[in-house]
């Protein structure tokens, strides 16, 4: 059978600051999809990561459908009338434009999806990340898919011997979407020479070249090219195919015990390391740190079973800890140098009009 997976998934207002959805929020999304998807979608889960509530939704529309984008677009926006109800912190945060166009796509939410045959058992992750950007999966998704030593199935399994096709986006560029393809083996370095740069390069998909199929798809939004200022970090979304001629779960989990610094944390505009956490979770110090919680379903006829909560395990109490100690290492440093990131990606128009005030100031001495 021929499904589509989409994830779709929005901040439209929080508990206490930029923490979580309140439950009334949740329920609302909630009830909405249960109403307005009856006949649309097969299956649905909804859960929160930090701020973000996501909505994962199987069905037969294919990618980029326009009812399954204003399904989604629709229950944000009766989320949002609770959240206003409530007085929550930033309500409906992410809807960036007045009414639905056709795609939520440069809307303000992000979305990811994935189009395939469904294999006789068809196991799946969906990553969620809060206070950090789509860049923050370059890492993971590099060594996952690259490197025999956190993917022994390289190696190991024929069904991967020819590797990997990344295409990889521009997101700097905002006339269209700019993108290139490389592969895996051959091509790591030039990949590597990418993705090291996560603010302006960001895998978007990747494809199996064993068999051509689709293994991993990413939310590339990039909020403040949208609007011009900045609403938030982008908080980015990811649907990662498994097992057979894809990795195996472990092996797409293995590179989060490092808990690599990437973007976001306080204000979207310091740098911290991204913590694995449970479902659900919500965020702390310094508005993080980063997060990203991963579950895992199988789909079977677009039915998706109940999720199995990836980073439940005792195994990541001691990388949390990890993670929390290099959150604190850089913290120690305040705003200097690697603490902070570089001028072009402070999510503050402040510090705009404040260097402009300064550069007033300066003299030059003969
Ligand atoms: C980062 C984030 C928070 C806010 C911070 C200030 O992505 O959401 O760190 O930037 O709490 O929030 P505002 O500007 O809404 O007062
Ligand atoms: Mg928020
Ligand atoms: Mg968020």
């Amino acid at each position: 059978m021929r499904i589509t997976l989409s994830i779709i998934k929005a901040d439209i207002g929080s508990v206490g600051g930029h923490i979580k959805p309140s439950e009334d929020l949740l329920k609302a999304v909630k009830d909405f999809v249960v109403e307005k998807g009856k006949g649309l979608i097969k299956s649905f889960y909804v859960s929160h990561t930090g701020d973000d509530v996501a909505i994962l939704m199987s069905h037969t529309h294919g990618v980029g459908a326009e009812e399954i984008h204003r399904l989604a677009w629709d229950a944000f926006v009766a989320g949002t009338a609770v959240a206003k109800r409530q007085g929550l912190y930033g309500a409906g945060q992410d809807l960036l434009k007045d009414a639905f166009s056709g795609n939520v796509r440069g809307m303000g939410p992000a979305v990811a999806e994935l189009e395939f045959d469904e294999r006789p058992n068809e196991p799946f992750l969906f990553f969620a990340a809060d206070k950090t950007d789509p860049g923050a999966y370059n890492l993971p998704l590099y060594l996952a898919f690259c490197d025999p030593m956190y993917n022994a199935g390289l190696m190991l399994s024929p069904s991967m011997a020819e590797g990997f096709e990344f295409t990889i986006m521009d997101v700097s560029y905002t006339e269209g979407d700019r993108v290139i393809k490389l592969r895996a083996p051959e091509d790591i370095y030039d990949i590597a020479a990418l993705l090291r740069d996560n603010q302006r390069f960001v895998v978007e998909s990747i494809h199996s070249r064993n068999n051509g199929e689709i293994a991993a798809s990413v939310s590339t939004t990039r909020l403040h090219n949208i609007a011009g200022k900045y609403t938030g970090k982008d908080d980015p979304v990811m649907l990662v195919r498994v097992q057979g001629a894809f990795p195996a779960t472990g092996e797409v989990l293995s590179p989060f015990s490092i808990g690599h610094y990437v973007a976001g944390f306080m204000r979207g505009s310091h740098t911290g390391p991204l913590m694995p956490v449970v479902k659900n979770s919500s965020i702390s110090f310094f508005d993080g740190p980063p997060v990203v919680a991963c579950l895992a379903f199988c789909v079977h006829e677009g039915e998706l079973t109940e999720p199995a909560d990836a980073f439940d395990h005792p195994y990541w109490d001691s990388i949390r800890n990890k993670v929390s100690d290099k959150a604190t290492a850089i913290r120690e440093q305040g705003f200097s140098g690697a603490a902070m990131l570089p001028y072009s990606e402070l999510e503050y128009g402040g510090i705009v009009e404040k260097m402009k005030t300064l550069d007033r100031k300066f003299t030059v001495r003969e």
